[in-house]
């Protein structure tokens, strides 16, 4: 399964960059907004800095607008994926892109209805948000199990890019049903590298050898 990080802080990119967890980035206008400064600046540092898919969403609602805005955007670098808005517009927006070879995300996915209507459009990644469908009382796993059903059965090729993730636990249930990419909020990433055993294992390791080093001063010890 990839991970992307779903975060426009440079600093939090940059530090799960260097360990090696971060497969590709995806931004909105929300997570720009959070990080003042110059969303421009932004974006194209985050391109240069991650090779794999960068997600930047358009801003317009409708089809001319989100066509110079996308092609704009794929300017900042050959990794960026164009973020569209699941509406009938973006849908369009989606397939001309395909046509221009610009890779597309298609955001806001609610239904499994509509993550097979923007994967048939062209889309590389269909992005159902399944922490906004469990605030309101809906199963959101439930999208992504159908999703990715779906694309079996007809074998599309857009990825089922899991968005709107709370909790380590909708990374392992995404996991067990295949979906091909998680996008994570960095503390979630930080959740998942933990856990308070380990803390607990390494510290009474450490004790031990420390114990073992003052009760055989003699014995060479690397450390
Ligand atoms: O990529 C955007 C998506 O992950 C939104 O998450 O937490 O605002 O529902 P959230």
């Amino acid at each position: 399964m990839k991970i992307f990080l779903d975060s426009a802080n440079l600093g939090q990119i940059r530090k799960y960059h260097d360990i090696g967890l971060v497969d590709g980035v995806t931004t909105n206008p929300t997570l720009l907004s959070k990080e003042g400064g110059d969303p421009q600046e932004i974006m194209g540092e985050i391109v240069r800095l991650v090779h794999g898919p960068v997600s930047l969403e358009v801003i317009s609602t409708e089809y001319e607008g989100m066509m110079q805005e996308g092609r704009n955007l794929s300017r900042f670098g050959k990794n960026v994926v164009v973020k569209i808005p699941m509406t009938a517009d973006g849908l369009k927006a989606v397939r001309q892109l395909k046509n221009e070879e610009i890779k597309t995300n298609v955001t806001l996915i609610f239904s499994p209805n509509q993550a097979l209507l923007a994967a048939k459009a062209g889309a590389s990644f269909v992005s159902p948000f399944i922490g906004r469908l469990d605030d309101i009382g809906e199963i959101g796993m439930d999208v992504i199990r159908d999703t990715v059903e779906i694309f079996r059965n007809y074998k599309y090729e857009a990825e089922v890019l899991v968005a709107s993730v709370r909790h380590p636990l909708h990374v392992i249930d995404a996991a067990k049903l295949g979906a091909h990419i998680v996008t994570l909020p960095p503390d979630v990433l930080g959740k998942m590298i933990t856990h308070p055993l380990t803390d607990i294992g390494l510290a009474r390791f450490l004790e031990d050898w420390k114990k073992l080093k003052q009760t055989n001063p003699k014995i060479a010890l690397t450390t």
